[in-house]
């Protein structure tokens, strides 16, 4: 009882003395910052009983005596590559759900005039990390990232960092216990050590008035909460170079005009070079300026009406059956994309990573992000609610300055109910905290046929808090035609833009069949299908967008068919081997024509 006792007496000693780093506030535009990838080849061990934390092995204790001994090592075992998931680098971690441990070691020269963060861009689900022997924090959600300041824990010469990382699904989690795609696990993305000047420039957010065609606003954080710092920022380009100086709080605000700006937009993704800097930090990014607003029931970018060309994929490599990662990654997947036709992607389910935020902006597609609200959350947790805003800081906080993002989703198939609609309501009142500059909107599942007026309807008093109400609706796959698709009207949301955010149906690549037969699963029965779901959007006065169900197929565990589906979701336009189903060339004529 008395060694429990001094334990936690010692944990209490170092929350306070700020050992316990926690995740912290978010570097803005860490790659563009100085940095050094951790990326490569790590030692793991597989801890299926989690013993690992309870024999403290993040330790890496050496032995003591001849008497000692560990029934663990670190070096000279197995090793999974960092970045990537578990699930596709070992046949046995397949389906696997539990702990793997991480572990590598890195040299480091102490410089006493800066500042050293250990930044994640993500790891499934949540993870504990460890630096020399000591928790240093830890991390929950699988697709935003985090970092320590790890300064004043580093040693002069070789350190030794483990990371533990769970998968389990769980009720409390986002997302929780069910969801159609795989649930991949591991250090899902790049890890870094990022170095900063003492006092540094710690986040911004600079953007085009939501508005006004020529007016940019800015917001500085500065690492130092005092008055009086200078901070300048210049866009050459424009002839700008705006100084101001800190507040109290290390923030500095200040707006300017930007004469001859060329707005950004799908066709001309213009982007400018932005240089931030104080007296002892400089950061530059490129970025773009643009209006986006709602009029009526129709979506302005700039000083016109856009359609939303729309299109979905999952952050996964399907010929890899892994999860997407890389800069090559985000080529592959987004120039499918631009070669549809699209200028919106739906990053389905969740925030991907900033490889494919940054060069969907550098191709002129606009995006849509969302956190995995999905289906099935614990409304009622508080703890859940906590997570969802986090994790909405988290996204919100690392793409802000991506013009290209357009819209903040917010929740996925949710059944509405009291809980759920107070859970969302404070997403919405969180995100506009941060940002109120882009389109939030929410995809339902929920409308239904009215026998009376014959026409789909939805009754959710939720759509109010949203600027762009999103529909998921997959007629001619889960739902029978109840009519001739040219004759199925819908009057859903009448007086806001609607977005079919989903809709779609299975096909085997290179399976033909009866075009009228479902369970064909054949490219003639999808390419019929999204004809007649084309066909039928003629009828949706409300109509802004459309995002084909899916780019590619991707991996699922609900998917069991043996033959069909063999754990794929076959929904996609473009099979698992990367080719192009008939469906594809329907949607590519239509954007064509759109
Ligand atoms: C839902 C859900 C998707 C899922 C799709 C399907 O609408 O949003 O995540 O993959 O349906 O059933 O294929």
């Amino acid at each position: 009882m008395k060694k429990k006792f001094l334990g936690w007496i010692l944990f209490l000693i170092t929350i306070c003395n700020g050992q316990y780093v926690g995740a912290q506030e978010l570097l803005t535009n860490v790659y563009g910052r100085q940095y050094t990838f951790l990326n490569g080849k790590w030692n793991v061990i597989i801890d299926p009983y989690q013993q690992g934390r309870r024999t403290s092995i993040y330790k890496n204790r050496p032995l003591r005596n001849k008497a000692d001994f560990k029934e663990y090592e670190f070096e000279g075992g197995l090793r999974l590559n960092v970045p990537s998931d578990w699930n596709s680098q070992l046949p046995e971690l397949k389906y696997y759900e539990g702990t793997v441990w991480y572990a590598r070691k890195f040299k480091v020269n102490k410089n006493q005039d800066e500042n050293l963060f250990l930044y994640f861009g993500a790891v499934s689900y949540r993870c504990r990390v460890y630096l020399n022997g000591k928790e240093i924090g830890s991390h929950e959600g699988g697709f935003t990232p985090f970092q320590f300041n790890i300064t004043d824990l580093i040693i002069e010469g070789e350190n030794f960092l483990a990371v533990e990382v769970n998968n389990t699904r769980t009720v409390d989690a986002i997302p929780a216990l069910s969801f159609d795609w795989w649930n991949y696990g591991g250090i899902t993305r790049d890890v870094m050590l990022v170095h900063t000047p003492k006092v540094y420039i710690s986040n911004y957010f600079i953007q085009l008035d939501k508005y006004k065609p020529d007016y940019i606003h800015a917001i500085l954080q500065l690492s130092e909460r005092k008055a009086g710092q200078k901070v300048r920022i210049e866009i050459p380009e424009l002839k700008i170079a705006s100084e101001v100086q800190t507040d109290g709080q290390g923030i500095a605000k200040t707006s300017f005009r930007a004469k001859n700006l060329e707005r950004w937009s799908p066709q001309k993704p213009k982007l400018y070079q932005v240089t931030v800097s104080s007296a002892t930090d400089h950061v530059k990014e490129n970025i773009g300026f643009r209006n986006l607003s709602v009029k009526g029931t129709k979506i302005y970018l700039n000083d016109a009406p856009i359609f939303m060309k729309g299109i979905s994929f999952h952050e996964e490599i399907a010929q890899r059956q892994g999860r997407a990662f890389s800069e090559q990654d985000a080529v592959a997947l987004l120039s499918e994309a631009k070669e549809l036709g699209a200028n919106l992607v739906r990053l389905a389910h969740y925030p991907q990573n900033e490889y494919i935020v940054r060069l969907a902006e550098k191709m002129g597609i606009m995006l849509w992000e969302e956190i995995p609200i999905w289906q099935g959350i614990d409304f009622k947790n508080a703890g859940t609610r906590m997570k969802a805003q986090r994790m909405y800081t988290e996204m919100v906080m690392r793409d802000r300055n991506r013009c290209a993002l357009a819209f903040w989703g917010v929740a996925n198939e949710t059944a509405p109910s009291e809980a759920r609609n107070a859970f969302l309501k404070s997403l919405v009142e969180h995100c506009h905290e941060m940002d109120t500059t882009r389109l939030i909107t929410a995809a339902f599942d929920l409308p239904k046929l009215n026998p009376e007026t014959k026409a789909f309807e939805m009754n959710d008093s939720f759509i109010e808090e949203l600027d762009v109400v999103s529909i998921n609706k997959y007629m001619g796959w889960y739902h029978a035609w109840p009519s001739d698709p040219s004759e199925v009207c819908w009057n859903v949301a009448p007086g806001k833009p609607l977005i079919f955010s989903e809709f779609g149906g299975e096909a085997l690549y290179g399976q033909s069949g009866d075009s009228t037969v479902t369970s064909s699963w054949s490219e003639e029965y999808q390419e019929k299908l999204f004809r007649d779901n084309l066909e039928m959007f003629n009828n949706v006065k409300n109509l802004a967008g459309i995002s084909p169900w899916i780019l590619f197929d991707f991996r699922s565990p609900y998917r069991f068919h043996p033959t069909n589906q063999e754990g794929w979701n076959r929904k996609g336009l473009i099979s698992d081997q990367g080719f192009r189903k008939k469906a594809w060339y329907v949607m590519k004529e239509f954007y064509n024509n759109k």
